[in-house]
């Protein structure tokens, strides 16, 4: 494993971006997958300067949406469909991309299509992840179940309370639905994305504690290309080894 502190933020999200970018470059017409949520946002702000200088090519590679609110739909606000259209999504052609809907009531159907639509890219070359406070990664909660493809959650406590910061309001949310953690660490690259304060100590429990279900991004610690991502806040319980 390796792991990168940036000083802040940006310095965090202008190097996440360049390794999705160097990606990108290296390993084009092949899938990846980037989660939406805050963190990313600031490496999705420098991966669209970066192709407006020229830098890199968004529509090169094929894209899978990590995971979804259930009942959410890509023009509610904080869905990750809506986060993502607006952050990255909206700068690349759209038969590049597939994501979950949240309004389909078919969960099985759609589970089934992004199996397929991972299958016949070849899989999933390169995963950006954030992590939860309850260390979930996608909607992999606690004691997600180690199986290939995608499936639909009963949402944790935590992520339901957390969920306020992008609806500005409560919103019903019970349910998600997410490509499974296997699937993604089966990516010939993961990338664990996390800043702040608040998150030092989930991110303490995933890479320094012992690998649990219990705390879904523990389990990509023996990832054989994982490079962590961390701004000195989120890094601020990490023990050097
Ligand atoms: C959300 C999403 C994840 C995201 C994680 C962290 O609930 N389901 O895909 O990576 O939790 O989100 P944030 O970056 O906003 O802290």
């Amino acid at each position: 494993m390796y792991i990168k502190i940036g000083r802040d933020y940006n310095d965090l999200s202008i190097d996440t971006a360049k390794i999705i970018a160097g990606h990108i470059r290296a390993m084009p017409n092949t899938l990846v997958c980037l989660a939406a949520g805050n963190t990313p946002l600031g490496a999705f702000r420098e991966l669209v300067a970066m192709q407006e200088r020229g830098e890199v090519d968004l529509s090169s590679v094929w894209y899978a949406g990590l995971d979804e609110w259930v009942g959410l739909g890509p023009d509610d606000e904080g869905s990750c469909a809506n986060v993502m259209n607006d952050a990255l999504y909206k700068v690349i052609q759209k038969e590049r991309i597939r994501i979950f809907d949240g309004l389909d009531s078919d969960s099985d159907r759609q589970c089934r299509e992004m199996e397929n639509w991972i299958k016949s890219h070849g899989g999933i070359s390169f995963t950006l992840l954030g992590i939860g406070m309850n260390g979930h990664i996608g909607f992999n909660e606690p004691g997600t179940p180690d199986v290939d493809g995608c499936f639909t959650v009963a949402l944790d406590d935590v992520t339901k309370s957390v969920s306020k910061k992008y609806f500005g309001k409560e919103l019903p949310v019970t349910t998600g639905i997410t490509i499974g953690w296997r699937t993604l660490f089966n990516a010939q690259s993961v990338v664990l994305m996390s800043s702040g304060k608040d998150k030092a100590p989930i991110v303490k429990a995933a890479l320094q504690e012992s690998q649990t279900p219990n705390v879904p991004a523990s389990l990509f610690q023996n990832h054989s290309n994982l490079s962590v991502m961390l701004d000195n806040d989120a890094a601020s319980l990490i023990v050097p080894i």
